[in-house]
């Protein structure tokens, strides 16, 4: 079995050791020798498959590989856990996802964004350059608060609950890359990440408490977990409610904006695809606004966001824990070893994407290609694979659509700083500065 002593890589950067060991090894398991602590990494299409999927029972998230850990730590046990408290969060929850009930949503949605996107035009008449990660949280917050909070938090609200997820995502970094340092010895990080969760209970609990004594009948986060029930038919306990609450918000906002953020450098260095994607908006939407009627014209912004997950997949760490002997790819993997799957890593393998493989390249996903048995059904899986697939898939994939061309249908951009940001480790994939870029209205001669 191939074996690299990856240490120092990891610690100078993370995200491209994995891919390289990935080419390196042409997708076999191989094990990282970071110190003491020794996981596999999976990086081929098919064992994806075996560990999400076919052999999910042997494979749990594991409550000590250390980002599991620390997510823990942060939301408790919920819809981020395994075993019974998850499957009661998921049967709770995934009400909330059904296509029939998010397609019901959009014109909502396209509101939310577009009196949020309203806000950004004294930026733009003053050329004042943005800060598009936050204004990108702002939106998101936006469309957050209307389709899961029924208007109960307010978005000053989730921005502080966002800032606060922003310190523990950070926070987290140093136990991800030292996993092999002990829980009860202190490390950086650790008190910021303990006062900030603090903060976010002091503004979800009382809200949680509130729906409570008055649960209401509708179809927002809030009255579902109100009306959540554990396989014997008990109520959910505060505390499962809470941790499914933080959870919720942790997952929607975090990787949506996250995402999102790498658009734009990553448009300014390909002006041939930005000005496909112009014109295709023009073409759809007109001079707007955004409605849920232009959604299936709009295929070539599809295109662009897929290649920008396969690129830069917000969850691009996911671990795994073995409760049991295995034997994966033909190497053996013993009980209690960890496992890390990472579709940062296999998205980027030139294995099953080709020579061209680290290219934004959205003709990738043009209609029928994949389809088309090019490449093997997980060499893509931005949104994971099996019992534990992203519920908000569906959600995001439209949010994403109507950001995306409610921004561009109002306004062209110039980024302050062309290159591509570094990656920074953290629990999800940020950049490691500031995206910062300045608007200009798209002048038309009719009104809007
Ligand atoms: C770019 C956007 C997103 C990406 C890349 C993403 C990625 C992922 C991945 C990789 C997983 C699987 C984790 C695992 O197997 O352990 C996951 C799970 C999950 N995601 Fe997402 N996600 C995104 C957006 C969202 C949004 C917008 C929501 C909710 C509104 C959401 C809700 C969830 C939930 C609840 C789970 C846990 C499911 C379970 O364990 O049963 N995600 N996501």
């Amino acid at each position: 079995m191939p074996a690299w002593r990856a240490l120092p890589s990891v610690l100078r950067d993370a995200h491209r050791t994995f891919v390289d060991v990935g080419n390196w090894s042409n997708g076999d398991v191989v094990r990282i020798g970071l110190g003491v602590s020794r996981p596999y990494l999976v990086t081929n299409p098919a064992h994806v498959h075996e560990v999400l999927q076919q052999k999910a029972a042997i494979y749990p998230r594991g409550d000590d590989t250390a980002m599991w850990r620390s997510v823990r730590k942060f939301v408790g046990d919920g819809i981020l856990a395994e075993g019974a408290t998850w499957a009661a969060s998921r049967r709770t929850l995934a009400p909330l996802f059904r296509p029939t009930r998010i397609n019901a949503m959009v014109d909502a949605m396209a509101d939310a964004i577009a009196v949020a996107v309203d806000e950004l035009d004294a930026s733009a008449a003053t050329a004042i350059p943005i800060d598009v990660g936050r204004e990108l949280s702002r939106i998101v917050c936006g469309v957050i608060t209307r389709t899961f909070f029924a208007g109960r938090i307010t978005v000053e609200q989730a921005l502080t609950i966002m800032a606060a997820q922003e310190t523990i995502v950070t926070a987290m970094a140093p136990r991800i890359l030292a996993p092999f340092v002990p829980w009860w010895l202190p490390m950086p990080g650790d008190r910021r990440f303990r006062d900030a969760v603090r903060a976010i209970d002091d503004i979800l609990l009382p809200v949680l408490r509130g729906a409570l004594r008055e649960p209401g009948d509708g179809d927002d986060l809030l009255s579902a977990l109100a009306r959540g029930r554990t396989e014997d038919g008990d109520p959910l306990s505060e505390k499962q409610m809470r941790d499914d609450l933080v959870s919720m918000v942790a997952v929607a906002t975090e990787t949506s904006y996250v995402a999102l953020t790498w658009l734009w450098p990553v448009l300014a260095n390909h002006p041939d695809v930005a000005s496909k994607l112009y014109d295709e908006i023009e073409r759809v939407v007109g001079a707007g606004p955004v409605r849920a009627d232009h959604l299936p014209a709009l295929t070539y912004t599809k295109m662009v966001l897929e290649e920008l997950l396969r690129l830069y997949p917000a969850g691009w760490f996911v671990p795994r824990r073995a409760a049991a002997d295995d034997v994966l790819g033909g190497v053996r993997i013993d009980k209690g070893a960890t496992v890390i799957l990472s579709p940062y890593a296999t998205q980027r393998m030139t294995a099953w994407w080709g020579p061209t493989a680290e290219l934004f390249d959205p003709e990738r996903f043009a209609p029928g290609r994949a389809a088309g048995g090019e490449r093997h059904r997980y060499a893509h899986y931005p949104f994971g694979v099996g019992m534990h697939r992203c519920l908000g898939e569906h959600l995001f994939n439209l949010e994403a659509v109507l950001i995306v061309a409610t921004l561009l249908n109002r306004f062209r951009f110039t980024v302050t700083d062309p290159s591509i940001p570094r990656i920074k480790v953290a629990g999800s994939l940020r950049p490691a500065r500031r995206v910062e870029m300045i608007l200009i209205p798209v002048e038309r001669s009719a009104t809007r």
